[in-house]
């Protein structure tokens, strides 16, 4: 997935939350489900992509990372014959939730004990969760499907690009944007304390070099704000920046501070503060 148009008036205010971190960033319960109300605008109101359906359902699925597990018990309610193993290092899972779904706490990076016979496995969101996914989770994906079963990595790809792109004032903007600065400094650093957040343009090749055959990539955009007409990507964009604002002082906190000893104060001033369309319209 990648995103457009970028858009943020921040004006500094998030990183009032600065102790909140970026482990806690990625756990947090209500961000999490934020994002589930994202992708279920982005995928039309699935769940999955991979071929299933009431006639052709799967037997046994596995999700890791799972979170709140909101998608797991979303497919255990969709699919009450499969079995729905959701497995996360927090136990931030409700208790309260199908019989055909169990959540395990686990560190998905060390070696599975499942049962090799899963016929669809799942990652959502997983962004800097992984320092390398190709044997961490591509390589245990492929060992523990079972032949014919099917892997989907649903992940998302912090690549700023504007609708115009041949447009030169846009590309412009692009060069001197705060925010787009922001993100490209943002990647260089998780890539340097090995949290890489671009995993997801690099699936494809990863899933066809561990072996997975009928790899299929589809890119969807989202807009960095409210700024579209369309009510459904308007909404789209409106939840995505909320979501992007929630983790701003997280990120810069645990990168800028952590990784470069830079002083809050000095994280502080340097967050970008950007306009939006609607903004530069009204
Ligand atoms: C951004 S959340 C996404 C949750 C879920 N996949 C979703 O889309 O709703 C990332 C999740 O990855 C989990 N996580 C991070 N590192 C992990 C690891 N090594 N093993 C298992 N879970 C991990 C975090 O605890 C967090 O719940």
């Amino acid at each position: 997935m990648s995103q457009n148009s970028p858009s943020f008036d921040d004006s500094g205010s998030s990183f009032e939350n600065y102790e909140f971190t970026f482990e806690s960033y990625l756990n947090d319960s209500s961000r999490i489900e934020a994002d589930y109300e994202v992708l279920q605008i982005v995928l039309d109101g699935r769940n999955y992509l991979a071929p299933f359906s009431k006639e052709s359902p799967p037997k046994k699925v596995l999700d890791i990372a799972t979170g709140t597990g909101r998608w797991a018990i979303e497919m255990g309610d969709e699919f009450p014959q499969a079995e729905i193993t959701g497995t996360d290092l927090s136990p931030i899972q409700p208790t309260c939730v199908p019989p055909n779904v169990t959540f395990y706490v686990e560190d998905n990076t060390e070696e599975w004990d499942y049962t090799p016979d899963f016929d669809y496995i799942h990652t959502r969101v997983t962004f800097a969760c992984w320092s390398d996914m190709p044997d961490e989770i591509i390589r245990q994906a492929y060992a523990h499907l079972r032949p014919g079963g099917w892997f989907e990595a649903q992940e998302t790809f912090s690549n700023i690009e504007y609708e115009d792109s041949d447009n030169p004032e846009e590309v412009a903007a692009r060069s001197s944007n705060a925010f787009v600065r922001w993100v490209d400094e943002v990647k260089q650093l998780g890539g340097a304390v090995a949290r890489p957040f671009d995993d997801a343009c690099k699936l494809k090749e990863w899933l066809e070099e561990a072996g997975f055959v009928d790899v299929q990539e589809r890119v969807y955009k989202i807009p960095l704000s409210g700024w579209p007409l369309e009510e459904r990507t308007k909404r789209l964009g409106e939840l995505w920046r909320a979501n992007i604002e929630a983790g701003l002082g997280a990120f810069s906190y645990a990168l800028f501070n952590r990784v470069q000893d830079r002083s809050l104060e000095e994280i502080e001033v340097s967050l970008p503060s950007l306009t939006t369309r609607e903004d530069r319209h009204r």
